[in-house]
């Protein structure tokens, strides 16, 4: 045990120091193998002695159940906000205002990017990452530490020379790689997309299941000490420049485009240069924050409202630009919805040349009162396709023409429809070619099947060649037909053939989302395998057992239920089964760890009255049990309290054990005799 403890201890310390060269200094010096195997060394020492266990450990990134809603915190001191400077004038008057105000005082100036994300308040005590919350309205925010905690650059725990109580502050952001990453998943789950990654990055450290946030591969610039006065910040801290520097020490992730200027030049330099530059960064930045260095000049400085006198924001233009819209054309996405989209006259945003910007559906297009012929106002934000924010009135002739959808879908001639509930049209004719070309494009897709060679062109060739039909298709592709095919040589009919042999391994949530089934994107597919084990489970559970998994809401839980309905998808899933695709994945392990409640699930529903639910659910997690939210042929135990609901009846229907809280209360003191195991 001792010497467990000490190896555990120098694992952590090592797995540390490693994260900090990897996500901070951006600088590893062992493989991912050699990674992988420290990790899995103290995931092993943790496992056999979970007294073991550390908050800090670089094990626990993610760990516990969703939360039920967030706390609210009080900061020590009040996140502020900036006063803006939009060009060199408003720039020039706020360093003269400033030089009076200290006497002409001579003084450095920080520049910094101003980060596009959502501003976090970090809390160390003794090195360690206790609390993390928002900025809120700048005196409360909310306690989002679960969730900061899965963001890689945030430290767990902090390098030699960290003080016993520190605060700091940072801009959380979603990487803009990832944003599109997300936004090509929901494309091909039928999802609206999301707007910006500002918007989403903020949803995304708000969610209530720090496994969505973890998900998201979030990230973080410090720029700030914060708080105050119980700070021990080094006496050689002078400046906010030398703060940086301290806080990159002790294993911040500091912007490395900050930079020291003297004059007014230097600053103007920084800005120009960024003006351009930052279509370069995979984040947003929406402006320069110039700062005052010295920390005595800030304090006696000060601040007016919520602005410090000692820092502006110089805010970089929007991007915008104004051209005509020639006509709008539509796109059939894989759900059948048909997608407006705007052809414009050729113009330059932000350094790039906009043909196409997207508009969202038809309601969208007449509330904003954007028609045919208009001049109209586009803005790119992170995203690739820019959007139409609307008409230009006063350029407005009379010769322009609303837009109506077509009665009938464009690629296939059905009657369009438009449920009530919902903003776009669409084609309901499921072999419908454009729907089932995009269909096959998302199956075969990296993230999907990963059926490499079969490219974009290759899936409408064999669709027009009516080689593959549906889904199930591709299985019984012969080598013979596909040499048929103009262009294709012996070499990719072999790849293609040999990647759609490897297809049928890929692991229970690949398949789930390959399937296409609306609104099942990769976090959902995910879910669903953590309450079942195989496609018939799924396909078997009620829209009301389904909606009971954390994160899976009616809407989807009726998208997923349906899906399971239509005779054609029974029918290829059935051709996917019987051609080998892996439809299971490996049953739940049994008492792997040796402790009492190993492989068993529970299920803790109601009001118990000796302990709170989540007391109750850390006593089965620390004896070995596993907690889920919905009651499933899975659920081992369901523990239930005063006015329990549909989770009991659940239980009863399909014969789950069910313990009172005698039995409970029973059964974790003698959790070996008891459960029998
Ligand atoms: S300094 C005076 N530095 O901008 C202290 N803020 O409008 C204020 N922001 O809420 C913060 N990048 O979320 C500072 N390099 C940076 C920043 C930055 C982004 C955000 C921050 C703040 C908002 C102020």
């Amino acid at each position: 045990m001792e010497q467990a403890a000490k190896r555990a201890e120098e694992l952590r310390r090592e797995i540390n120091a490693h994260n900090h060269r990897y996500y901070v200094l951006d600088d590893s010096v062992i493989s991912d193998a050699e990674y992988d195997r420290l990790l899995q060394e103290l995931r092993g020492i943790e496992t056999e002695y979970p007294e073991l266990l550390t908050p800090d450990s670089p094990t626990q990134r993610v760990g516990g159940a969703p939360a039920e809603g967030f706390t609210q915190v009080q900061h020590s001191a009040p996140m502020l906000s900036l006063g803006n400077a939009f060009d060199r004038e408003d720039l020039e008057n706020w360093l003269n205002r400033t030089k009076a105000l200290v006497d002409d005082a001579e003084f450095d100036l920080v520049c910094e990017l101003k980060i596009d994300g959502l501003a976090v308040n970090l809390i160390y005590e003794n090195g360690v990452f206790v609390q993390g919350a928002t900025r809120g309205d700048g005196t409360v925010g909310e306690d989002i530490t679960q969730n900061l905690r899965t963001i890689k650059t945030i430290p767990l725990s902090l390098l030699a020379g960290a003080p016993d109580r520190l605060e700091v502050r940072g801009e959380v952001y979603l990487p803009i790689p990832q944003f599109r990453r997300l936004n090509e998943e929901r494309a091909a789950t039928g999802e609206p997309l999301y707007a910006n990654p500002r918007n989403t990055g903020a949803g995304s450290v708000r969610q209530l299941n720090p496994k969505v946030t973890a998900s998201r591969n979030m990230e973080i610039w410090v720029y700030a000490l914060g708080g105050t006065a119980d700070a021990e910040v080094p006496e050689s801290v002078e400046g906010h420049w030398e703060a940086l520097e301290w806080l990159k020490s002790i294993g911040f992730r500091i912007n490395p485009n900050n930079r020291r200027c003297r004059t007014i030049e230097e600053v103007i330099e920084f800005y120009d240069h960024w003006v351009e530059a930052r279509h370069n960064l995979h984040y947003e930045a929406d402006g320069v924050v110039v700062k005052v260095s010295s920390l005595a000049l800030q304090n006696a400085l000060g601040v007016v409202g919520r602005e410090p006198r000692w820092a502006i924001a110089y805010k970089f233009p929007a991007e915008q630009a104004v051209t005509r819209l020639l006509e709008i054309g539509l796109n059939v996405g894989r759900t059948g919805s048909l997608n407006p989209y705007a052809v414009l006259e050729p113009v330059v945003v932000g350094g790039t040349t906009v043909q196409h910007a997207s508009l969202h559906n038809e309601e969208d297009i007449h509330r904003k009162d954007i028609r045919v012929g208009d001049w109209v106002t586009i803005e790119r934000a992170g995203d690739v396709i820019p959007h139409v924010l609307g008409p230009v009135l006063a350029r407005r002739t009379g010769a322009e023409k609303q837009f109506y959808m077509p009665s009938h879908c464009p690629e296939c001639g059905t009657g369009v429809v438009k449920p009530e509930d919902e903003a776009m049209h669409r084609c309901p004719n499921t072999s419908c070619p454009a729907q089932f070309f995009e269909l096959l494009k998302h199956f075969v897709s990296k993230g999907a099947t990963d059926i490499d060679g079969l490219g974009e062109q290759w899936c409408r060739i064999l669709i027009d060649q009516g080689l593959v039909t549906d889904l199930a298709g591709l299985y019984t592709l012969q080598k013979d037909a596909l040499l048929q095919l103009d262009r294709m040589g012996d070499k990719l009919a072999t790849r293609i053939l040999t990647n759609i042999e490897s297809s049928k391994q890929k692991p229970l949530p690949r398949l789930l989302f390959a399937l296409g089934i609306i609104h099942v994107g990769t976090e959902i597919a995910d879910l669903l395998t953590q309450t079942y084990n195989s496609i018939d489970e799924i396909a078997a559970a009620t829209e009301e057992e389904l909606a009971e998994i954390s994160g899976i809401g009616p809407k989807i839980a009726t998208s997923i239920a349906a899906y399971f309905q239509v005779e054609a998808n029974k029918s290829v899933i059935e051709k996917l089964r019987a051609a080998g695709v892996n439809m299971k994945q490996e049953l739940r392990p049994t008492n792997v760890d040796g402790r009492p409640l190993s492989g068993k699930t529970f299920v803790v529903t109601g009001t118990l009255s000796g302990f709170s639910r989540s007391e109750a659910e850390s006593q089965i997690k620390n004896l070995g049990g596993k907690v889920t939210s919905s009651v499933t042929k899975n659920t081992d135990y369901v523990v239930v309290g005063e006015s329990a609901g549909s989770k009991l009846t659940t239980a009863e229907r399909l014969g789950t054990t069910i313990l009172d809280e005698d039995a409970f209360a029973r059964l974790l003191e003698n959790p070996t005799a008891e459960a029998g195991s």
